[in-house]
């Protein structure tokens, strides 16, 4: 298994607001709970172009649950369903439909993670635990953040298996061509109304995160966004959190329709980095995932805009790709419709070409597409 290499500590410092309290060495895995596991995998396999990596089960000695792990470049998903009624998963599963249950988070030391946040105020999830087999040992601990997300911190020094102990290798035959996804690039939370100051407090005191400068601090609300937002990164850049709530707008937030469907906070979106977003959108559509899309009018402008950029636009525009720009550089995204039933979970693939925000110029046009989604539910 190609493992994160592990710079990031080196690295300059990219947020110097952060404090250094809670090391992160980047995004260790992303865990959904979901209705039918075997199912989701084989989609996000056949259709984003994971692959598989480990597996556990009935067959490694659960009674209860399924995971399946899978991998493309160091973006590591895991799926878990409940093999039994009654339990933590299914009522997960019931309230919000298929979502996020954790993001975890790769440390180089677990338990010290888990004092520092909950010394300052976070609600533990669980305590240290040591995960041992032939392949060595992990200690994981866990903590609560908004609505009933999970962190969970994986201390992987001392280990050299596949993805944990309990896991085996997952190898079928069935292995789709990957479509370049690289790493998570950011992970944005919905919350509620006036919830989202409450939530950046908690990753400033308990994590030592700071709000991003590049980004968009102020009031995003408009006619069209109906949002506000910031971005919570940690010391070293690796771990970027959006945080969105509901405004008042002449229609439906967006965010509250997601809290709706999803009853309550949760992930919104996983943005995935690629360095072809041509070549990366091509093979997902070709694979089936719906795009939102924009008025090919988005086009006739945006090179004024955004200034010169290398790729042509022509298969952007094709695509429906969007461009933005910031003092750094520009960088290219495209938004899915939701990946599941609920209106709720999306997926963003983003390159960065310099620019190290989140594409604020978009928002407007990437709004009014998704509040043509929102009609057509009858939502908005
Ligand atoms: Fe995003």
């Amino acid at each position: 298994m190609e493992m994160l290499d592990k710079t990031s500590l080196k690295l300059p410092k990219e947020n110097p607001e952060a404090e250094d309290f809670l090391p992160l060495l980047g995004t260790d895995h992303v865990e959904l709970y979901v209705g039918n596991a075997k199912q989701a995998a084989y989609y996000y396999m056949s259709a984003w172009g994971f692959q598989p990596l480990a597996y556990a089960g009935l067959e490694t000695g659960l009674k209860d649950r399924v995971s399946y792990v899978l991998q493309q470049e160091k973006i590591r998903l895991v799926l878990t369903s409940s093999l039994v009624p009654g339990g933590e998963i299914n009522r997960h599963v019931e309230s919000h439909g298929d979502g996020v249950k954790a993001i975890a988070l790769w440390v180089d030391d677990a338990t010290q993670s888990y004092n520092e946040t909950t010394s300052r105020g976070a609600v533990s999830y669980f305590e240290p635990k040591e995960l041992k087999d032939e392949n060595g040992s992990i200690i994981l601990s866990g903590i609560h953040t908004y609505g009933e997300t999970v962190h969970v911190f994986v201390e992987r020094g001392q280990y050299n298996g596949i993805f944990m102990p309990g896991y085996i290798k997952w190898d079928p035959y069935f292995k789709p061509k990957d479509v370049g996804l690289k790493y998570i690039d950011h992970m944005v939370g919905n919350v509620g109304w006036n919830e989202m100051n409450k939530w950046c407090e908690f990753y400033e005191k308990v994590m030592g995160f700071a709000q991003l400068v590049s980004f968009d601090d102020k009031d995003i609300s408009t006619d069209y966004t109906a949002l506000m937002s910031k971005v919570m990164s940690n010391g070293n850049g690796r771990i970027k959190f959006p945080i969105n709530e509901p405004a008042d707008g002449k229609k439906k937030s967006q965010i509250e329709e997601y809290i709706q469907f999803y009853n309550g906070a949760g992930v919104q979106h996983m943005a995935m980095a690629t360095d072809n977003i041509i070549h990366t959108v091509t093979a997902l559509r070709d694979r089936g995932i719906e795009f939102l899309t924009v008025p090919s009018s988005y086009y006739e402008d945006v090179l004024d805009r955004v200034g010169e950029i290398d790729e042509d636009l022509e298969p952007l525009k094709e695509l429906g790709i969007l461009i933005d720009r910031d003092d750094e550089g520009y960088l290219l995204q495209i938004f899915t419709k939701p990946v599941l039933d609920r209106p709720t979970l999306f997926i963003e693939i983003i390159q960065r070409k310099g620019a190290k925000s989140f594409g604020k110029g978009n928002f407007k046009a990437l709004f009014e597409a998704i509040e043509r989604e929102q009609a057509s539910r009858g939502t908005l």
